[in-house]
């Protein structure tokens, strides 16, 4: 079977529901904790293995509980995690996220090992004898590993699909490296420069996204769906599916991960979208990041 490799972070997220948010100074009870597996290239990859692929997490974690727990719940969804290293003297990455009776997020990322996965870590064929068809980054490990992987898959021909989440703009000659871009409106933004507020200047944005030298561009649009470019001027606009929303995390992570799948398994473009649209339309419906991610039966039935 063709194979992901996925490269990034691995979190555990500590979700406080609260009535208000915290201001400063203040201290405040939570009115429910809980702890959900999370890091949005873990996300990614459990996304794109419970979709069907064959995938290879990529990371770190500290040798401490919460790593434990991260790594059992990536090899219960069929990821594997031989390479995700135990880095010593640091803890694993935690994301304190506060939601308020209205549903808004504030959060705190504390990268812990995710910040010491160095470019050593991602030299994926020698240490694994894997030889991935599709490689994807974010940019929740450091810039300097993510630009040393482009590098290093792009001069193996590896296709390569960055999220480029958080957003941050890296230097110009990363796009060339890229395969697919796939961001949201406001990455979008702060990558083209331009603005993302209508459907034209999507399309604008994409296009400086794909000048820069990227074969495809998804840019996600939450519910309104998303825009799909390529260099050889194709477009796509496919609105998302009309669902019940209860929790939006994990959206953009599992619409990654299921086109990556799709991708392998050589789906066209425009059923590809669709595929991960459905797998993203189910994620939103649920609460919580990999507790929400979609299996394949479901994102099957759900097309069917
Ligand atoms: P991110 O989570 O990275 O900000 P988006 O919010 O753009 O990403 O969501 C990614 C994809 O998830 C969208 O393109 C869409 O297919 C799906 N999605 C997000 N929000 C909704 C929603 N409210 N209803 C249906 N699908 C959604
Ligand atoms: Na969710």
């Amino acid at each position: 079977m063709r194979s992901i490799a996925v490269i990034g972070s691995l979190n555990m997220d500590i979700v406080n529901r609260v009535e208000k948010a915290p201001l400063p100074g203040q201290t405040i009870k939570a009115l429910e904790t809980s702890y959900v597996p999370g890091g949005k290239g873990a996300n990614q990859a459990v996304a794109a293995a419970r979709a069907g692929a064959r995938v290879e997490m990529f990371g770190a974690v500290g040798a401490d509980t919460y790593g434990e727990i991260l790594l059992e719940n990536l090899r219960s969804s069929r990821v594997g995690t031989e390479s995700v290293l135990l880095k010593q003297d640091v803890g694993t990455g935690l994301a304190f996220i506060t939601v308020d009776e209205l549903g808004e997020n504030s959060i705190i990322i504390s990268p812990g090992a995710n910040g010491k996965v160095e470019t050593q870590d991602v030299q994926v064929e020698e240490r694994q004898l894997l030889e991935p068809d599709i490689i994807i980054l974010q940019n929740e490990i450091p810039y300097s590993t993510v630009a040393y992987a482009l590098e290093y898959f792009g001069a193996k021909g590896k296709y390569i699909i960055y999220n480029p989440a958080p957003a941050f703009a890296p230097p110009e000659n990363a796009f060339s490296r890229v395969g697919l871009l796939i961001l949201n409106e406001t990455e979008a933004a702060v990558l083209s420069g331009a603005e993302t507020g209508t459907i034209e200047e999507v399309h604008s944005a994409a296009k400086i996204l794909v000048d820069k030298g990227c074969r495809e561009v998804i840019v996600t649009l939450g519910a309104k769906g998303l825009f799909y470019l390529n260099r050889e001027g194709t477009t796509v606009y496919l609105p998302a599916f009309k669902v019940a929303v209860t929790d939006t995390t994990a959206a953009g992570d599992t619409f990654v991960g299921a086109y990556a799948t799709a991708m392998v398994e050589g789906k066209p473009v425009q059923e590809a979208l669709r595929f991960a649209s459905a797998a993203s339309a189910l994620t939103v419906t649920r609460k919580g990041a990999q507790t929400s991610i979609p299996e394949r039966l479901e994102i099957d039935a759900f097309l069917s």
